[in-house]
């Protein structure tokens, strides 16, 4: 597998584009550096062809969480092929722009308006913008992952460790325009005083977090949350960005029926076709009529079909309900097996995309190994599932066999506590920066 003819186009890509490619969570060195396969030729429900004609199953986050309806699905394909051929984008404006309006609003009743952009970030800066539009208060809490860009990576400016619990430790600044320092305040999951702490002091008006990421709210942290929102009258953001249409229909701030003012989709809404939302209540989201928000790709109507298609799909079959039964089944397996070749492990996430690590100081090393050990029985697999519609259970037996081979592998490296034979170098984890 060493000097696979993706790794050679790696090599070269990387001279014409900075890092080889545009999102870290792609990168090899996060998988497995110097011989992960790198580039797909086709793919098809959670099937992923490489360059070289090697088919493996995908349990290495189906397109960093995005495609829970499996990669190139029909029933999404057929309505994206009648868009194309009515045309994708026109002078004047796509009537499913306005249907998937109606369905957001219809799934979230405490919201009245939507905007639409492609990706992530960009919504997370929109949602910011309109919020700030509205609020006397400027400053910013955050919690959580929120995108690329200025506002989030200014959180650095007047403490360099702000995003160190957040994302990744040691992220530099450069580039970044001044004009937020001191506006942007991190706070931490489940623990309720960090954001106090923040309202008392820092004049904050808008809250932005991910209501959850790796663990479940704890002792009614969302609750508590909201509650400090409306006693310093500050806007609330929920940031479903990941989190949203996996465990749950319409987000995970459905289930615990905690509402914010605002709320931000992406990914999986539209099954990989780049669409991200912002919705909100009406005397909030009419703020950015106030302010110039505007782009022409956001118009494009692939987008729009996508979604609508994936989100009735979804409300149709009930698919939350079978990823997280899924989900927890892969859970359940991972902790017999490691039990039974006495390995540590650490478990978490959310059902439909569980997470596992081993509970040891050379975590990275062995989760290499896993992934390389893995690759070899035809699946991409790293520590986090996303689980997708295509999965069955045939389809996640056979990860699971494949899985005890190379936890006994494992078992036997840490009993003997020889090194870990791996072909290439350790992978990068989240902790370190992949940027250079
Ligand atoms: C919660 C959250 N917010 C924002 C983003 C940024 O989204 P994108 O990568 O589409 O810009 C992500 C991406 O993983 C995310 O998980």
């Amino acid at each position: 597998m060493k000097n696979n003819l993706g790794q050679r186009i790696l090599k070269r890509a990387k001279k014409l584009i900075p890092g080889g490619n545009q999102l870290l969570s792609k990168r090899s060195e996060i998988f497995l550096p110097d011989l992960w396969p790198n580039y797909y030729k086709k793919a098809k429900g959670c099937k992923i062809w490489d360059l070289e004609n090697r088919v493996y199953y995908d349990f290495a986050g189906m397109g960093v969480t995005a495609c829970s309806l499996g990669y190139s699905n029909n029933k999404i394909n057929s309505k994206i092929i009648n868009c194309l051929r009515s045309g994708s984008l026109t002078t004047l404006n796509a009537l499913e722009e306005y249907d998937l309006a109606k369905k957001l609003i219809k799934i979230h009743n405490w919201a009245q308006m939507a905007k639409f952009c492609k990706s992530g970030g960009e919504a997370c800066m929109i949602a910011i913008r309109i919020a700030r539009a509205y609020s006397k208060n400027q400053n910013v809490a955050f919690c959580g992952y929120h995108g690329w860009h200025d506002w989030y990576l200014s959180a650095n400016f007047q403490n360099k460790k702000s995003l160190d619990g957040q994302l990744l430790p040691g992220l530099k600044t450069k580039g970044v325009s001044k004009s937020f320092s001191g506006s942007i305040y991190p706070f931490y999951y489940n623990k309720i005083k960090t954001l106090e702490n923040l309202l008392k002091t820092k004049k904050i008006g808008i809250i932005i977090m991910e209501p959850t990421r790796s663990m479940p709210p704890r002792d009614n942290f969302l609750s508590k949350v909201k509650k400090l929102s409306k006693k310093y009258k500050c806007i609330l953001i929920f940031d479903e960005i990941t989190s949203g249409f996996h465990d749950y229909y319409g987000g995970i701030h459905l289930k615990y029926k905690i509402y914010p003012d605002i709320a931000i989709f992406g990914k999986s809404i539209a099954n990989g076709y780049p669409i991200s939302a912002i919705i909100g209540k009406k005397k909030i989201m009419n703020k950015s009529q106030d302010s110039f928000i505007s782009s022409t790709m956001w118009t494009d109507r692939t987008g729009f079909v996508a979604a609508l298609e994936t989100l009735n799909y979804m409300e149709k079959n009930n698919t939350q309900k079978k990823l997280v039964d899924l989900g927890k089944f892969i859970k359940k397996e991972w902790t017999r097996v490691a039990k039974l070749n006495g390995i540590n492990l650490s478990i978490s996430g959310q059902d439909s995309m569980p997470y596992f690590s081993f509970s040891y100081k050379n975590n990275l090393e062995l989760s290499t190994y896993f992934t390389q050990e893995m690759l070899r029985r035809g699946f991409l697999a790293g520590n986090l599932v996303s689980v997708t519609d295509a999965y069955n259970l045939k389809i996640i037996k056979k990860y699971i066999y494949a899985v005890e081979e190379v936890f006994l592998l494992i078992s036997n490296l840490l009993k003997k506590k020889k090194k870990i034979p791996l072909k290439g170098p350790v992978k990068h984890s989240t902790f370190r920066r992949l940027t250079e």
